[in-house]
Order: structure tokens, then C-alpha cells, then sequence
């Protein structure tokens, strides 16, 4: 995964908002816009297609059987273009104008179900309503299983400039724990032949902790992970989601529930490997090779820019306002299809505290780090007991996590906030 684990990063609970009757029966956009922030503009797009659903999974995808006729690849890709052209003729007539797009990130569920000339037509779709910077950075992630030597180059040639494979483990038993249908050898494989269809960006994702994995298990993935020459890898914890299959088997007692220490041990691990082999942190789940190897789309959630979320269930924030599209690719196919509206199932508008709160919780988990400028008053205060207990080192009047400090980094964050 990408470091956004739902379509967009996690964002604050929503505290007021809502769009009204009135809002959704005129020809205007709702949320109301706020202008561009000023930095980079992204463009997330949500495909809601799962071939299956993993057990641990609880983002917002769906299988052929359980959409039924409510909605199909098809009727998504009619709604995201209308999605797109509302958005776009809004964002026009905003005071600045809009921005070039500066990253696309397709993500999932299963962008690679549609296939590669599904992937381009996505892609078309976003260059026929917004201007695209001549460097835009373009990712999609893609199953393993669902890729092939003819998929990737179909990608390059459409203007695609990163790859994000979903790898978790190179362990059959825990594959097989995740629900997982990749063979093991297939992502490196999957990688590979990215690399040889030009890809110089691909990005695979580890998911570690999982029940039954050794060591060992975790060893022979990083093994592979690093045989497969990419520049960037993401590694997460595994998270038993309330809701999922997994957690179900958890609280029945089928399955033992991750164990901290040993979470944290493996993140030792795999940092210690990672940057043994010039694989450098610069998010506490993300590893990159070189700058230009850091995913720039997330980076923009990370930094506070300003991004459209399109599809079912996609979170934007554009200008300090936030909203959140309609979760079912079928009512999202009905809204876009009633009226010309953005298709967002409610809206908020940050306060000064909200986004503050945000800033620290974003820079902290960065290697870039927090500067002490742009700490309140108990911020700073809490800056020496921080250094004292090794958690941050201060930088130049920047708060960096140290080592011990990225494995505590939610602790951090709460000692500042406090
Ligand atoms: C939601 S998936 C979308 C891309 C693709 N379908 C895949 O699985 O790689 C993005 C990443 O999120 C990870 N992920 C989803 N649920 C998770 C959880 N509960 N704990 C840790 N990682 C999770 C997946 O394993 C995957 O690497
Ligand atoms: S393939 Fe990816 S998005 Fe789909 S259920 Fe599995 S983890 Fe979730």
C-alpha cells in the first residue's frame, strides 16, 4: 500500500457539513471550494474492484458477486468521467484557476482488474478535463496476479511513470493467512518485468506481523524484495481491521492477534536491511532508494497539498475544505448521473486546531521532520523530555524521530499535541 490506506490519508472526523438538499438540486458543485492552497495538486482515482476479498481488507472494494448489476467497470469509468468534468469546471472557476496536476495515483481495491487499456482509459479521462505537468508523476497499483509483460508496457506507453505491487509476504503460509492468490515468486517477477517496460519507479508493498509469520518468513521476503531491484518499498503492520473476516477469526481465538514486540522487532528488521541496501527511510512506513525514487503523490497528502479524490468513496481536500464522495459504486454512478454535482456524501471545513493537529501528526512520521517553528507553545515545551527519553533529536530547530522514536512515533505525536 501507499501510505494512504483509505482513498486519500486518514483525515479528521468530520464535524460539521453535510450537503444540503438545496446544495445537491442546483448546478454547483457541492462541497463549496476553497481556492488551491498554492502547492502541488494531485489527482487520486478509486477503483472499487476486488477479484476477492482478503480477509484483513476493509477498504472500500467490492467483488463481481457482491455488486451483482448495481454497478460495473463500466459504468464507473461513465460516472469518474462526469465525476471529473464537474470537478474541472468547478476548479475553473475558482480566482486562481486550477493548477497543472503535478501526481495521478490509481489505487484500489484493484486497478489492475481493468486492465491495461482500462488503466489508459482512466488516465485519458483525467488528461481530457485537466492539464497535466509536463514531469506529473502517474502511479497505479496493480495486483501482481493481474499483470503481464503486455500490461506494463501498455501502461508505459499510456503516460503511466510508477508501478505500486502489492507483495505482503514471500512466505506461501502467510499469503495463504492474508487470502492472498499470488504465487510468491510472482511479484518480484511482476516487478521485473515493469523495470523492462521502462518503469525506472516501482514500489512493492510488505505487510508484516501477520500470525504465523517467522523471522525467517520475514528474511526470505526482504530477500526478494531486494533481489527485485526496485526503488521504493512500503511497509506496513498488519492491522486487524474491526469488520474483516480476520478479525472475526481473531476475537473467536482461530487466529493469535498481532504481538507489539515482535511488530516492532520486525520493523528493526526490515529497516535495518532496507538501509543496508541503500534503501532510505523518509516516511516511517516508506523506504526510497533515491529522492527521486519517494512517491511524490503521497508525499503532496503528507505535506498538506491539495488533491481531487475521484470515484467511490474518495476523500479531496482542496483549499482547507474536505469531502468525501459516496462510498457504493452504484449510488456513485446514480448521483453522477442525476445531476452535474460533485458526488460527495458530506463536507467539512478544517479549524486552525484541526489543521494544526493534522500538521504534527503528518511531519512527525517524516524524515524531513517538524520544525519547532511551527509548534504551539506545549509543543515546544515537550520537545526536551522527548530528546531526553531518545524519541526525537532536534536538527537545524527541526524535530526529527530518532530510531527508537519511529517505532513510538503515535506516541510522539500525542505528547506533542498534549
Ligand atoms: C488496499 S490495497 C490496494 C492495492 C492492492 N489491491 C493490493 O492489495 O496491493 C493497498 C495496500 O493496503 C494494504 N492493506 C490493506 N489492509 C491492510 C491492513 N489491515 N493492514 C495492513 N495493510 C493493509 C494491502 O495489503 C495493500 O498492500
Ligand atoms: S486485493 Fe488489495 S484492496 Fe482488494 S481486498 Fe485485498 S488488500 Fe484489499
Amino acid at each position: 500500500m501507499e501510505p494512504a490506506p483509505a482513498p486519500g490519508p486518514a483525515v479528521a472526523r468530520p464535524h460539521t457539513g453535510g450537503v444540503s438538499p438545496a446544495v445537491q438540486q442546483t448546478a454547483l458543485p457541492a462541497p463549496p471550494l476553497r481556492d488551491f492552497g498554492g502547492g502541488p495538486f494531485g489527482i487520486y482515482v478509486h477503483v472499487p474492484f476486488c477479484a476477492t476479498r482478503c480477509g484483513y481488507c476493509d477498504f472500500n472494494t467490492y467483488t463481481a458477486g457482491e455488486l451483482g448489476s448495481s454497478a460495473s467497470p463500466e459504468s464507473w469509468l461513465d460516472a469518474l468521467r462526469g465525476e471529473m468534468s464537474t470537478a474541472a469546471a468547478a476548479f475553473d472557476a475558482l480566482p486562481s484557476r486550477q493548477p497543472p496536476v503535478s501526481t495521478v495515483f490509481v489505487g484500489g481495491g484493484t486497478p489492475s482488474l481493468l486492465g491495461g487499456d482500462g488503466l489508459a482509459d482512466v488516465l485519458e479521462a483525467v488528461r481530457a478535463n485537466f492539464t497535466l505537468a509536463a514531469d506529473a508523476e502517474v502511479t497505479t497499483e496493480s495486483n501482481p496476479e493481474s499483470t503481464s509483460p503486455a500490461f506494463f508496457e501498455r501502461l508505459r506507453a499510456a503516460g503511466y511513470t510508477r508501478i505500486s505491487l502489492g507483495m505482503q509476504s514471500a512466505a506461501t503460509h502467510v499469503l495463504r493467512i492474508l487470502d492472498r492468490t499470488h504465487t510468491p515468486g510472482r511479484p518480484v517477477a511482476a516487478a521485473r518485468e515493469a523495470r523492462e517496460a521502462g518503469f525506472d519507479h516501482v514500489n512493492l508493498d510488505l505487510i508484516y506481523g501477520t500470525p504465523g509469520e517467522s523471522d525467517a518468513d520475514l528474511d526470505a521476503s526482504l530477500d526478494a524484495v531486494l533481489a527485485a531491484g526496485v526503488d521504493h518499498v512500503s511497509a506496513y503492520s498488519l492491522i486487524v481491521e474491526d469488520g474483516t473476516a480476520m478479525a472475526r477469526k481473531v476475537r473467536r481465538g482461530e487466529l493469535p492477534a498481532p504481538d507489539e514486540d515482535v511488530l516492532a522487532s520486525r520493523y528493526e528488521r526490515i529497516d535495518a536491511r532496507l538501509s543496508a541496501a541503500g534503501l532510505r527511510w523518509y516516511e516511517v512506513s516508506n523506504w526510497a532508494a533515491s529522492d527521486s525514487g519517494r512517491c511524490r503523490h503521497n508525499l503532496g497528502y503528507w505535506d498538506g497539498g491539495d488533491w481531487l479524490g475521484a470515484g467511490p468513496g474518495a476523500h479531496s481536500h482542496v483549499g482547507g475544505v474536505r469531502w468525501w464522495n459516496v462510498k457504493h459504486p452504484g449510488r456513485y454512478a446514480e448521483r453522477i448521473a442525476a445531476a452535474a454535482t460533485l458526488p460527495a456524501d458530506g463536507w467539512e471545513e478544517l479549524t486552525d486546531a484541526e489543521r494544526y493537529t493534522e500538521r504534527i501528526m503528518l511531519a512527525v512520521r517524516l524524515r524531513s521532520g517538524l520544525p519547532v517553528a511551527d509548534l504551539d507553545a506545549d509543543g515546544r515545551a515537550a520537545i526536551d523530555g522527548l530528546v531526553a527519553e531518545g524519541l526525537v533529536a532536534l536538527r537545524d530547530r527541526v524535530i526529527v524521530l530518532t530510531d527508537r522514536g519511529r517505532l513510538l512515533a503515535d506516541g510522539v505525536v500525542r505528547t506533542l499535541l498534549s
